[in-house]
Formats: C-alpha cells, structure tokens, sequence
C-alpha cells in the first residue's frame, strides 16, 4: 500500500510517498481501509522533530475508514463497520493497523471525512471547555487562531456551554469564519495589541481562560489578558515553544494558573474517550457544531499540506484522502 514515510526528520520535504508493507492485525487490532486522515499541527512537530519519535516512520494520528480485517479476540467491530480513531501513529497511509480499543464506530450521519476532521481537534475542545476550564455561562474566554483547526471548534464548543468568546485571527477573512463559528469578538492580533484590547473589552476585569495553542508569539501578553485566578491552558506551539516560566509571573498576575494539556491524558480511558466522542459526535449530527474542511490533499500533497498549515495559509481542518 501507499503510505508517507519520514526517514530523517526536517522540513515539509521529508515526507515522501513510499510503498509500505502492511504486518497482519494482531490480538485486539483491526485493519482498516482509510478514507481519509486528519493533518494536525503536532504532525510538523513529529516530522521536525521537535517531539522526537523513532525513523522510519509514518506520520499521521487520526483517520477513519472501513474495516476490512480482525485480528483476534475482537469484539463488537465487524468488517465493513466504519470508524474514526485519534491518538494512533500511521495514518498518512492507505490501510492502518488500528487497535479496537481506541477506535470509535460512526453513527449514522457522520461520514468518513467528518469524522477524520473531527476527531483529534473536536476532542480537544472538548476537554479544553470542560475539563481544563470548564466554561459555565457567564465566563468570558480567549481563544487564539480562532480560525483554525481546533480554533473553529473551540469557539462553538465554549458558546454552546454558554461563555462569551473573544477570538484572535491573522486576516480579515479569518475573522469572517470566527464569527460565523460564534465568537462575539474578533480581535487581528497581527495588526492590534490583543491584550490590551481583551482588558478593553472586559472592562478591565480580564478573561476566566485563555485557550493558546499559538506558544511563543502570545503567552506572555495572554497572562496578562487573565482575571484573577483565571486559567492559562497552553495547549500548543503553532508559533514556537515557549521558554521557561518563573512561577512568580502567576502571582503578579493574579494567581493564575498554567496548565499544559495534551489530548492523550483526557481520553486515556475507555470510558472517557467514549463519552468525549458521544458528546462530540451528538453535537454534530444536532447541528450544534460544524466541521469545516478546509482543505483535502491526495496522499501524495502531504508535503503542500504542511507548507500550508506552517505558512498560515489555511482554517479549518486539512484532510488527505489516500
Ligand atoms: N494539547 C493538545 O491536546 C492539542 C491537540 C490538538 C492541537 N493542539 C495544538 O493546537 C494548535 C492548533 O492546531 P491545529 O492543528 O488546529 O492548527 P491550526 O490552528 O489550524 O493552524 C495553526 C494556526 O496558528 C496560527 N499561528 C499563529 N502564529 C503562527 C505561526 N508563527 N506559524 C504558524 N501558525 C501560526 C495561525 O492562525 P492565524 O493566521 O489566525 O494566526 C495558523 O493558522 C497547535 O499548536 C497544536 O499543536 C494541541
């Protein structure tokens, strides 16, 4: 089958089309037959190396498909079902081994595509606004790249538990698409002082969170656009990783609290997971959340993708169809 492999880390130029020999689905696993896979921004970070893995490898986390193989001892996954899955390595690929445990089968009304765009960022947003900091109505919350992929989603998933959204873009048409998604503000960070206008437009009181997945260009301003005790959840590097922290810069703030979040810690059980992608997949088929697919590339673009992702060019989610 055709897969991306990276065989030394770098630029957007190490990802390579490659013929891959698939092993056989093992005790628990499935094979499946990818429709499509999600492009995410930790993919750059794998292929870079900035969070190193072993070479050769494949990149990718999240897809969905069809089953077309059981390895034994599974129960309750059929050949033919479809699934999305996040949180596994290789999905830039044709097939996947996938184990069945951390696969999810789609409910009607969810296709292949939704679901790959859906799963990796849509579950983060989900735990970012009720687990992190859970939004409650009332709360006024900062959302940075609010038109990106988790951006998007972050910003209905905090309106429809009640919060008011502060968003912060690049472009005039990033903003569009922030407000179309819900965000009461739209702040072009690029072009504005974003704290200073978040103290304005708080009246000086200052946000409950600040949801940053932006990193090194927007931390330190983002402490200072927080209300006393308010939550800092750094979730990502977009821009870069940010250096060192002196814990006293939390209680010149006001108390706050810095947390660093990743996915993996809020769906690391069973139970978890299927609830967050319950939640998830209800509020979509509902209406109530809106994927947007920004982008599909064949297998073969992966390259253009993350040159795009990189460059800033793109909202929404990105998807390779292999
Ligand atoms: N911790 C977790 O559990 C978790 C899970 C998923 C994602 N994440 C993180 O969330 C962040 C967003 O991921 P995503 O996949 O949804 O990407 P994305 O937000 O769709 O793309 C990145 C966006 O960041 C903004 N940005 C600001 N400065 C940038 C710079 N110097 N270079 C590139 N982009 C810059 C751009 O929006 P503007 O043009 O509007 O500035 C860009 O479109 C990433 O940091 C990712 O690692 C974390």
């Amino acid at each position: 089958m055709d897969a991306v492999v990276v065989r030394e880390t770098g630029g957007p130029e190490v990802l390579a089309l490659d013929e891959v020999e698939l092993r056989e689905p093992r005790s628990g696993e499935l094979l499946v037959e990818i429709a499509a896979a999600g492009v995410n921004y930790i993919d750059t970070y794998h292929r870079s190396g900035l969070y190193p893995k072993d070479l050769p490898f494949t990149p990718g986390n999240e897809g969905a498909g069809t089953v077309r193989a059981l390895g034994p001892d599974v129960t309750g996954i059929a050949v033919g079902d479809h699934v999305a899955w996040a949180e596994v390595a290789g999905s830039y690929a044709q097939q996947a081994i996938v184990p069945a445990s951390k696969v999810i089968p789609l409910p009607a009304g969810v296709t292949d595509e939704v679901a790959a765009a859906a799963m990796l960022q849509g579950l983060t947003a989900h735990y970012l606004v009720t687990s992190v900091h859970a939004v409650k109505p009332g709360d006024t919350v900062l959302v940075h790249a609010a038109a990106g992929g988790v951006g998007l989603l972050l910003v209905q998933a905090a309106k429809s538990r009640g919060g008011k959204v502060i968003g912060t873009v690049s472009t005039a048409a990033k903003e569009a698409l922030a407000r179309e998604a819900g965000a009461d503000e739209v702040i072009r960070y690029t072009e504005t002082d974003f704290a200073e206008e978040v103290k304005r437009l708080t009246g000086g009181v200052g946000v409950a969170a600040v949801y940053d997945g932006v990193g090194k260009d927007t931390f330190d301003r983002s402490l200072d656009c927080l209300a006393t005790r308010g939550m800092m959840a750094l979730f990502g590097a977009s821009s870069g990783p940010v250096p060192p922290v002196d814990p006293q810069r939390l209680n010149v703030g006001g108390s706050l609290v810095l947390t660093r979040p990743t996915l993996g810690h809020f769906i690391a059980t069973q139970e978890e997971f299927r609830w967050r992608c319950d939640e998830l997949f209800s509020a979509i088929t509902a209406g109530r959340i809106t994927v947007r697919i920004g982008a599909r590339y064949p297998l073969a673009d992966a390259r253009q993708a993350h040159e795009d992702l990189e460059g800033r060019r793109t909202t929404g989610k990105l998807l390779l169809i292999p």
